[in-house]
């Protein structure tokens, strides 16, 4: 048994699925607990209705005593803490959240997850483990030609989103080196694939051009991205799990670094050829806006250590990865109208506008 944070938001509720297909993972039943904020959807994990593995927990990381009691009613030998306000752009408008998840749940978390650990017998104590989700936004912005982050990169946070992940990572380290706690940190970098909500680029750019909106590039579109499909990200966490080394962190990325108005014409090209817009190639609909404050130039990823210690790769190239997820948005129009709801249009109209 283990329990996942956030196993309803995008990466979460791909590693759950993910986790139950396994062939190494597939007989450990997952509790998933999740506040179902707005990123949160039962719909990603609606393949699992019936599935006596599966049991989902509608509650807060925050609430110290819905935690205890999942703890000690499952004893899982493992957390795997996904649940956080993760859009950079939300937290410039609203920090508060971030620092109320981010930090406080994943402390909530922590003391949690101590008392738990410590009330253990011998082989389970030595056995459990809490595994951090984290991400490359920690190390801040990167010069155009200084080399990829390694783990040992200082924190620089510039977001409110990254500054509330920096904290939480600093929490993880300390709790294993004061209390000892079997602690695991992975910091990946950006995502993209089924399920992910759009509100962030890859998605956003789908469904606006499948709806003839806009395109809204912010400033130049020269800034720096490492792409990884979410299912590499999660093989890469159920490795950290399974053979990770105490108290370690592992970067996790794709060795795909590129500037973002090349990933929009990118996912232009595909749509132009998988579903033609009888009206004219989707990059007429490409406009440049005004840029996010504070806006990282250039993340990337030295994924060298998880490679050599735990044998962990990729499996799908960009290529590969971004033409299945445009696909998959092509064949899951029902689940993008679902998320578009009036909450979803309120934040684009406020994100947007005033963006020249
Ligand atoms: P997401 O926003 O899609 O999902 C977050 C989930 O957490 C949602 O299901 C939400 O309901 C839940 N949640 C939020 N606040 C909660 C609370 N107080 N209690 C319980 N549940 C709560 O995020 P994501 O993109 O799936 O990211 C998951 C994790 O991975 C985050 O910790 C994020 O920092 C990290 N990460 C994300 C990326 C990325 O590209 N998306 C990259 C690296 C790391
Ligand atoms: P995003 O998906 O929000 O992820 P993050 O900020 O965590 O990297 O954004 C990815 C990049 O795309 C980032 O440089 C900001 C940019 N971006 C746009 O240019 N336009 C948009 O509408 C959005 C949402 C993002």
């Amino acid at each position: 048994m283990i329990l996942v944070t956030g196993g309803a938001g995008f990466i979460g509720s791909n590693f759950v699925l993910d986790w139950l297909a396994d062939a190494a993972t597939r007989d450990e039943p997952v509790v998933n607990l999740d506040a179902l904020t707005y990123a949160g959807n039962l719909r990603n994990l609606a393949s699992l209705a019936g599935d006596a593995r599966h049991t989902f927990v509608h509650g807060d990381i925050t609430d110290r005593g819905l935690v205890d009691r999942l703890l000690a009613e499952h004893r899982p030998r493992a957390i795997v803490h996904f649940a956080a306000e993760s859009h950079v752009d939300r937290s410039i408008h609203g920090p508060g959240e971030f620092i109320r998840t981010n930090v406080q749940g994943s402390f909530t978390l922590l003391e949690a997850a101590r008392a738990h650990w410590a009330g253990l017998p011998g082989a389970e104590r030595d056995a459990f483990r809490f595994l951090h989700v984290s991400t490359d936004e920690v190390y801040g912005s990167l010069a155009p030609d200084a080399p990829a982050f390694t783990e040992d990169h200082p924190y620089e946070p510039n977001s409110p989103y990254s500054a509330s992940k920096a904290a939480s990572d600093h929490l993880v380290r300390a709790w294993h080196h004061t209390y000892g706690l079997p602690v695991l940190t992975t910091n990946c970098s950006n995502n993209y694939g089924p399920f992910h909500f759009p509100e962030k680029l890859i998605p956003l750019m789908i469904v606006n051009a499948l709806a003839g909106k806009p395109l809204p590039v912010y400033g130049d579109g020269r800034q720096i991205r490492d792409w990884l499909y979410v299912k590499d990200h999660c093989s890469g966490i159920r490795a950290v799990l399974a053979r990770g080394r105490v108290g370690q962190t592992y970067n996790i990325g794709g060795w795909n670094e590129q500037a973002n108005i090349d990933i929009v014409h990118r996912v232009c090209a595909l749509l132009d050829e998988l579903k033609p817009d009888p009206a004219g190639p989707y990059a007429r609909l490409i406009t440049h806006v005004s840029d996010r404050p504070g806006h990282d130039r250039r993340y990337a990823i030295d994924a060298r250590k998880i490679e050599r210690e735990l044998g962990w790769r990729p499996a799908e190239t960009f290529d590969t990865g971004i033409r299945k997820t445009v696909q998959w948005y092509l064949q899951h129009g029902d689940w993008v109208a679902e998320v578009q709801s009036g909450a979803y249009r309120e934040w684009v109209a406020r994100n947007y506008a005033g963006r020249a």
